[in-house]
């Protein structure tokens, strides 16, 4: 902080000189009123060396659920890198990125980065600014840094940049310092290397218009949308005093108009400007689009300051529900109040809704562009996007119908969507598919909003999209090995399920990653059934739920392990056929029928419990990777909710803290973080297709949560109260008893609607293991 000091002394200096400046790095009122904003870090999951191990976030400024989300660029970002790393010390612009996790590719993207001098700099490689880590400080509402304009000696604190957005426009607010010299200017960058875009700039409008059709996953999947493109307007506050248009790293002064590949704008002002806004709409409908979304989601005369207000209203409004007392906060880099709130934050922005405005007298209706059929649809619904379905279907879905429950009708609603324009649910959706990861986990994303009472959707539908994922195998199936990312695939859904029709796998001769198919197609099949009996199929329900034990054709009794098998029925390499694991972590993927796979086990859940034992203390257990997410709770269903409490603390410790490294591997659309909150809960859903929560161990003394209301509350709220006296402060693992408002519960399970219609769920802690909860769930 020494270095912020500083620079307030210099800006007092400065106005006693009678000269306008506004660079103090913030107007500080906007920070005083942030509520439980004050512990969210969006720094967390920023910092790290190998894709791998890091979050893959971004310090990015967006409301709930945003489709455009601004983000300080330090990088050029592409599959495997996102705009930010913390250990970056330069920054290159502000970027609106629509790339929803770092293995992900962007969908059209508008950078804008300010300068000082004649001597424009449009690259990327040339145009970074310096910054300190000391005066940046990032905010789910406003993004802030003071750049240094020379690079090299001694630091500068030239331009102070704040950057706050909607859901559809970024505002960003720069103040130039010493501009007496110096000309201020703007650079635009609309495409890069090798991308077609556009730019046309608009004098007297004082806006810069343009367009990117720069889709990085164009490689993926069926789809290839020609006429993609993300459509922004810049509008600037102040008048230019020349522009020109540029093309790679030259600039061509005084042109208004270029449509080329790498191509941007540049626009100066008048030495005498000391502080510019701007406001960049975006779009997929259109450049006019663009422009309505800037005029209605924040219109001329906004100030600033409103802008922030409104985003953080927005986060206030969700994060603000909750308040958490009894923490150990005795070290801050693992606060865990501010690892909860981070976390949540992370989870409440996926899936996105890429709906825009349209005014009243248009209608008012949503306007959104799909990839899958190339045009703009309209309707009087939001469409949400960025479905990371193999990571998310575990538990960040039921973390969204517990915190955003108002939306999950509407996400279901996508999902159909999706359906009808492409003849199939969506596996990893990223404005098209891009067949990324395995299986048709969509089904169990349905299954669990239809259990816990979400069914303001065609119900009958989503069984006739459902029953295609379960019976109807890929185009081509037999002649493609639909491999991780093989370019140019049809809709991948479950693939070698041609196979496992036949005899209840997939033949590992045959087909990539065939081990962890099978077993995810079983779970899958479980709860393909559960859509069924909503839609009213018993039969094929019934054929479903028979379907789902085809998990127990790949347990090897001699191993005691699943593993592959050929087309020949013959075990296949133990190490081979594993998505993203391998036979310790996948054994354990069971997630439907926990009492089955003990069952399998010579010496059943005493043999399981062993087996586990094993896996964790063997370091077999990757956390930072989805596919062990829910392994710790299996302890609880067999019951050793002990065991499982304590390996929950432990996880929680080394994969989450309150630092910029502190997600062990990557968020996955909200799937890590969702571990986190729900775990915190005391509580976690193992099989996310049915309505039962595994209870776990509670991290806090006590937590109140205003619950939104869901399904048959009639749109009142209430509150829940879980308390865990001495979780938090006194560090008690244990559950001793458990009461919902009074009722004594004795198996470690809770289902959603008693967690939602609860008022008061009460955890009793021990220090010490205890007897509670051995019967198990299963
Ligand atoms: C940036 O600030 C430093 C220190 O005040 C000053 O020496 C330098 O000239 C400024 N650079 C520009 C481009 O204005
Ligand atoms: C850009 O295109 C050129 C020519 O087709 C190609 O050689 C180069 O690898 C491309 N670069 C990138 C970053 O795509
Ligand atoms: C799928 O099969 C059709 C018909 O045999 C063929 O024309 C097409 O090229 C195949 N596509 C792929 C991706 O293999
Ligand atoms: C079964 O299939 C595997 C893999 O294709 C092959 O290596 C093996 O020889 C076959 N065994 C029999 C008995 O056919
Ligand atoms: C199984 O595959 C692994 C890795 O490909 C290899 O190292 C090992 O020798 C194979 N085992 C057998 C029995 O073929
Ligand atoms: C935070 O977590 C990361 C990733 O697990 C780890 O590398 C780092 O050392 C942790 N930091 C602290 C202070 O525990
Ligand atoms: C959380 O605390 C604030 C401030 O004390 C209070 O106004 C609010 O009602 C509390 N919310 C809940 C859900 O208890
Ligand atoms: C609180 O956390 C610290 C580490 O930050 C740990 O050393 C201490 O044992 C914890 N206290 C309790 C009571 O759990």
């Amino acid at each position: 902080m020494k270095s912020l000091l500083r620079y307030i002394i210099l800006s007092l200096i400065s106005s006693t000189t009678a000269l306008t400046f506004h660079h103090k790095p913030s107007s500080t009122d906007y920070h005083a009123n942030a509520g439980v904003l004050q512990y969210v870090n969006p720094l967390i999951g920023t910092r790290g060396y190998d894709p791998n191990d890091l979050g893959g976030m971004i310090p990015s400024v967006s409301p709930p659920f945003g489709m455009t989300r601004w983000t300080p660029q330090t990088r050029e970002n592409f599959i495997s890198q996102v705009p930010y790393n913390d250990r970056d010390r330069r920054m290159h612009g502000f970027q609106a990125t629509h790339q929803p996790a770092i293995w992900i590719g962007e969908n059209g993207h508008v950078t804008l980065m300010p300068g000082l001098g004649d001597e424009i700099q449009p690259l990327f490689q040339h145009r970074g600014l310096a910054f300190r880590k000391e005066d940046e400080r990032s905010t789910p509402y406003v993004y802030e840094v003071t750049l240094d304009a020379d690079s090299g000696g001694e630091f500068g604190w030239n331009l102070t940049e704040q950057a706050t957005a909607s859901a559809h426009v970024g505002h960003l607010r720069v103040d130039f310092r010493d501009t007496k010299e110096r000309q201020p200017y703007f650079i635009i960058q609309a495409s890069r290397l090798n991308w077609t875009g556009h730019v046309e700039i608009h004098p007297e409008a004082q806006e810069v218009s343009g367009s990117n059709s720069q889709r990085q996953e164009y490689l993926l999947g069926p789809d290839k949308p020609e006429s993609f493109r993300l459509y922004f307007v810049s509008r600037f506050s102040a008048p230019f005093t020349s522009h020109g248009v540029s093309h790679a790293g030259d600039l061509y002064r005084g042109q208004r108009y270029i449509e080329d590949k790498f191509v941007g704008a540049y626009v100066t002002f008048d030495k005498s400007v000391q502080r510019v806004e701007v406001r960049t709409g975006v779009s997929y409908v259109s450049v006019e689009q663009a422009r309505k979304n800037l005029d209605i989601d924040i219109p001329d005369g906004t100030a600033f300051e409103t802008t922030v207000e409104n985003v953080k209203s927005a986060w206030l409004e969700r994060l603000g529900r909750i308040n958490i007392s009894g923490v150990n906060d005795t070290d801050a880099d693992h606060d865990p109040r501010t690892i909860f709130y981070t976390g949540l934050f992370h989870a409440l922005q996926y899936p996105s809704d890429y709906s825009e405005p349209t005014t009243s007298s248009e209608g008012g209706m949503r306007r959104f562009y799909s990839g899958y059929t190339d045009s703009v649809h309209e309707a009087d619904d939001s469409y949400y996007q960025s479905w990371s379905i193999w990571d998310t279907y575990r538990a960040e879905h039921s973390l969204l119908t517990i915190f955003a429950p108002e939306r999950v009708n509407s996400m279901m609603r996508s999902l159909l969507r999706i359906f009808d324009w492409s003849g199939r649910l969506p596996l990893w959706n990223n404005m098209i598919e891009n067949n990324e990861m395995i299986a048709t986990h969509v089904d169990a994303v349905i299954a669990n909003a239809l259990v816990r009472g979400f069914d303001d959707f065609d119900v009958s539908r989503a069984w006739d999209a459902v029953y295609v994922d379960a019976y109807v195998p890929p185009d081509n199936d037999t002649d493609l090995l639909y491999y991780s990312r093989e370019p140019n695939t049809p809709y991948e859904c479950r693939a070698g399920l041609t196979s496992y029709l036949e005899h209840g796998w997939v033949d590992n001769d045959r087909w990539a990653e065939s081990a962890s198919r099978t077993l995810d197609y079983s779970f899958d099949d479980f709860a393909a059934a559960v859509v069924a009996e909503h839609a009213g199929d018993l039969e094929h329900a019934k054929e479903l739920r028979e379907r789902s034990q085809n998990y127990k054709k790949l347990w090897n009794p001699e191993t005691q392990f699943m593993q592959a098998r050929n087309a020949n029925g013959t075990w296949a390499n133990e190490s081979w056929g594993w998505t993203e694991g391998d036979k310790w972590i996948y054994t354990l993927n069971v997630m439907h029928d926990v009492g089955g796979l003990a069952s399998l086990f010579k010496g059943g859940k005493k043999a399981m419990k062993a087996r586990m034992d094993e896996y964790f203390t063997g370091g077999h257990n990757m956390h930072s990777n989805e596919p062990s997410h829910h392994a710790p709770y299996l302890y609880s269903a067999i019951g050793y909710p002990a065991d499982a409490a304590r390996q929950i603390r432990e996880l929680a410790w080394e994969n989450y803290n309150a630092t910029a490294s502190g997600l062990s591997g990557n968020e996955d659309l909200g799937q890590m973080s969702a571990w986190y909150v729900l775990s915190a809960l005391g509580f976690y859903p193992v099989n996310p297709a049915s309505d039962e929560y595994v209870v776990g161990t509670p991290f806090f003394d006590e937590v109140e949560i205003l619950l939104p209301p869901g399904p048959g509350d009639d749109g009142k709220e209430h509150t829940l109260v879980i308390s865990a006296p001495g979780a938090g402060t006194e560090g008690r693992a244990y559950v001793k008893s458990l009461k919902v408002d009074g009722e004594d519960i004795h198996r470690p399970m809770l289902k959603h609607g008693q967690v939602v219609k609860a008022r008061r769920i009460e955890f009793e802690m021990s220090d010490e293991p205890t007897s509670w909860g051995q019967e198990g769930t299963v």
